[in-house]
């Protein structure tokens, strides 16, 4: 190969890299025992062990990698079964972007909450969500 066409594929994949690490690494390394606190703005509407009951809002055990409307024994708004229909699956990136504005990410959603304007609060929260959700081994 020569060195202009090495230089380039180099070039292309230190882009795709850096494109990916854009679009997707803002919700990681966060603080679980952190974001345990952070998790008290939440206790009021949702349980998240597994079999825990839905309150206000559904219980949240298993939510990673789930759709949204993920708990089939919970009664959900139209806004969030139309999220559903789109497609939507809970993730880091996802909850991250949901939690700043809940009623901006599902227009017509029935959760009453404004939303987490401080990056390091999501990024806390979701540390601790994926393990209490059973997503991660603590
Ligand atoms: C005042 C009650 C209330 C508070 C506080 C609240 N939620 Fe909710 N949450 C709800 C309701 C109600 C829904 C169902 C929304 C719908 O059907 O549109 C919901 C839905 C969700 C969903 C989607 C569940 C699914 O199965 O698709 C997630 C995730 C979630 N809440 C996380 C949180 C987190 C994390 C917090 C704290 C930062 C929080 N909520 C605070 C009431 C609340």
């Amino acid at each position: 190969m020569n060195s202009f066409i090495k230089g380039l594929a180099v070039f292309s994949l230190a882009m795709a890299v850096s494109g990916l690490a854009l679009a997707s690494d803002d919700w990681q390394g966060g603080d679980a025992t952190k974001g345990a606190k952070v998790f008290k703005k939440c206790m009021a509407c949702h349980t998240v062990e597994e079999g825990g009951p839905n309150r206000v809002g559904p219980n949240l055990w298993g939510i990673f990698g789930s759709g949204s409307t993920h708990n089939p024994d919970y009664n959900y708004s139209a806004g969030a079964k139309a999220k559903a229909a789109e497609g939507l699956v809970w993730s880091g990136e996802t909850l991250f972007e949901y939690l700043e504005a809940p009623k901006k990410f599902v227009p017509g959603t029935t959760m009453s909450f404004a939303g987490l304007k401080k990056p390091e609060d999501r990024r806390d929260l979701i540390a601790y969500l994926e393990i209490a959700t059973g997503a991660k081994q603590p």
